[in-house]
């Protein structure tokens, strides 16, 4: 499906020793525990906020008219509706995010 197109996984995002700033998100909110669901849940993190910055609206986007997607908890946790836990990180996935998007938490 993807024949030709560029794919990023988590070992791509750092610059070397500088994480991604969702990943310094991640270390620095715990937004991860056992870490078996960190890979995915950065990945798709970067991805919704990228979709976002886009105007692409979700099943829960109250305003479809602006232009990005206020990213509320609600919002925020749709957009990351696949991705489970098992631990059970959810409160602090959904700060990093915050906090890699410059919402403040
Ligand atoms: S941090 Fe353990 S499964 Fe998500």
């Amino acid at each position: 499906m993807h024949d030709g197109q560029s794919i990023t996984t988590i070992e791509g995002l750092a610059a070397g020793e500088n994480l991604h700033p969702v990943q310094t998100a991640f270390v620095e909110r715990d937004g991860f525990q056992c870490g078996y669901c960190t890979s995915g849940q950065i990945c798709s993190a970067i991805g919704m906020l990228a979709e976002s910055r886009q105007g692409m609206p979700s099943y829960v986007t109250e305003d479809l008219m602006r232009a990005e997607a206020e990213l509320t908890d609600v919002e925020i946790r749709e957009r990351m509706s696949g991705n489970v836990c098992r631990c059970a990180a959810y409160p602090n996935i959904v700060a990093a995010i915050k906090q890699a998007a410059g919402i403040p938490t």
